[in-house]
């Protein structure tokens, strides 16, 4: 267990964060704040006086487009449509916070990786090292399509992804220090000796190239991952310094943690495991006034929209699924997955899977953590001890309100209790996050 917990902030750049029909909510101010720097810079600022380690953006480059075999029920309740590049909010939060680090998901798809390493480093360069990226192998269809690409299949995607990582690291590792010398006098920049030119030839990319962004005061963006496949925690663990995940409740996230500690032993990882689950907070005055709360938006979801959400996510049509069967006789084979962990979510109740995607449309597979301040700084810290975890991934219903409340009432009870920071301890990602 680290000394203290840590805390990202977990959104999209898209109408709604984790929240399917946030943005019809009254208190919400992320839709009408999407096209201003006003709004997101406030919003790191937000979570800056609030010694958030960062905040985190989840992507889909492309719409969801399973559910009925096209785009139109996302584009109707706008889930995830628009879907805006979240890279390009990195440099304007960077340039309105000293501390906060900003991470970014980016697929590595179709970006080829000199391209991928020059866009994030520059971007940490600019931070002075505030930088995080989340490598994601791309699983939406649609983003193949919209590239003219072929989908490539699971376990092939996570091999090709390890090979794009040795390409980005020979890019990192290319400047070696003291590679600028600046030497007005001499008329001399920098040293070549010092620069390693690098000839990859590999399975799925060739790169030969000359490194050319400098390192920032962390040296490469902070690396996460999300696979939750066996594969894909195995290309966790070798390759994350802080790994994501979603599990229903404290039982889940514990056994999450054994597997993933006997995957890192097994891949022969040399350093510690930062696990962050994603957790969605309900702050009232009252249990009853926070579940109040989650009831009433809960209700106000059309089935469509969380299908639609659902369907995406999960690579399936819902719209070809008997959804009124209870989740376990669902035997679709397109649809195993989802109910594996539909079943795991709803704690193997006898519910149909209509139900299960109602009450997911809160926020996927995202728990909900509800109570008065203090019951959720309870909630919280038990987690954090009895998993051993990093820390969360906050994602509110409500931006920026949500994150108000936690950072003006949740903060200081854990601050309180000597498990949170009061001030940063460094300014880039790296030396506050990984430490
Ligand atoms: C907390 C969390 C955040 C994720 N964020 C994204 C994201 O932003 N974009 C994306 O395409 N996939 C995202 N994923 C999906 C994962 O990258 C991964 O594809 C998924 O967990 C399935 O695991 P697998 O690829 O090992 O089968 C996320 C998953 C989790 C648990």
């Amino acid at each position: 267990m680290p000394e203290k917990m840590h805390l990202l902030a977990f959104l999209m750049h898209t109408p709604i964060n984790h929240m399917t029909m946030s943005w019809a909510d009254p208190a919400d101010r992320q839709a009408a704040g999407l096209g201003s720097i006003a709004h997101w810079q406030a919003l790191a600022q937000t979570l800056e006086r609030g010694c958030f380690d960062g905040m985190f953006f989840a992507d889909v480059p492309a719409v969801y487009d399973h559910y009925q075999d096209n785009t139109d029920v996302a584009i109707k309740y706008g889930v995830n449509w628009p879907t805006h590049d979240p890279v390009a909010l990195i440099g304007i939060m960077a340039a309105a916070t000293r501390h906060l680090g900003i991470a970014t998901t980016v697929s590595l798809a179709s970006l080829h990786p000199f391209l991928a390493v020059r866009s994030m480093s520059t971007l940490d360069y600019l931070s002075q090292g505030r930088v995080g990226w989340n490598i994601v192998t791309g699983n939406a269809r649609s983003e193949y399509r919209a590239m003219g690409l072929d989908v490539v299949e699971h376990d092939k995607r996570y091999d090709r992804a390890d090979e794009y990582m040795q390409v980005c690291y020979a890019l990192w590792r290319g400047i070696l220090p003291d590679a600028v010398v600046a030497d007005r006098e001499a008329g001399i920049y920098a040293d070549p000796a010092k620069i390693e030119k690098i000839a990859f030839e590999g399975e799925y990319f060739r790169c030969h190239a000359t490194p050319s962004v400098l390192p920032s005061p962390q040296g490469r963006p902070v690396l996460f991952q999300a696979g939750s496949s066996g594969r894909g925690q195995r290309f966790a663990v070798d390759h994350a310094d802080v790994i994501f995940a979603i599990q229903p409740d404290l039982p889940r996230m514990q056994t999450f943690m054994r597997k993933l500690r006997e995957t890192a032993t097994e891949s022969g990882r040399d350093e510690d495991l930062r696990v962050t689950f994603a957790v969605q907070p309900f702050i009232g005055e009252s249990l009853e006034a926070a579940e109040e709360k989650r009831d009433s938006m809960l209700a106000k979801i059309p089935l469509e929209a969380a299908l639609t959400r659902i369907s995406g996510t999960f690579g399936v049509d819902l719209d070809t699924v008997d959804i009124d069967k209870p989740l376990q006789e669902i035997t679709t084979q397109a649809s195993q997955g989802l109910v594996s962990a539909m079943s795991s979510m709803f704690n193997d109740k006898n519910i149909t899977l209509r139900e299960a995607v109602r009450l997911s449309g809160l926020a996927g597979l995202i728990p909900q953590i509800l109570g008065t301040p203090v019951q959720v700084a309870d909630q919280l810290e038990e987690i954090w001890r009895e998993t051993g975890c990093h820390g969360f991934n906050v994602t509110p219903a409500i931006v920026p309100g949500g994150y108000e409340d936690f950072v003006d009432l949740v903060v200081p009870l854990l601050q309180r209790r000597g498990i949170f920071r009061t001030e940063y301890d460094a300014t880039t990602l790296r030396g506050n996050l990984v430490g």
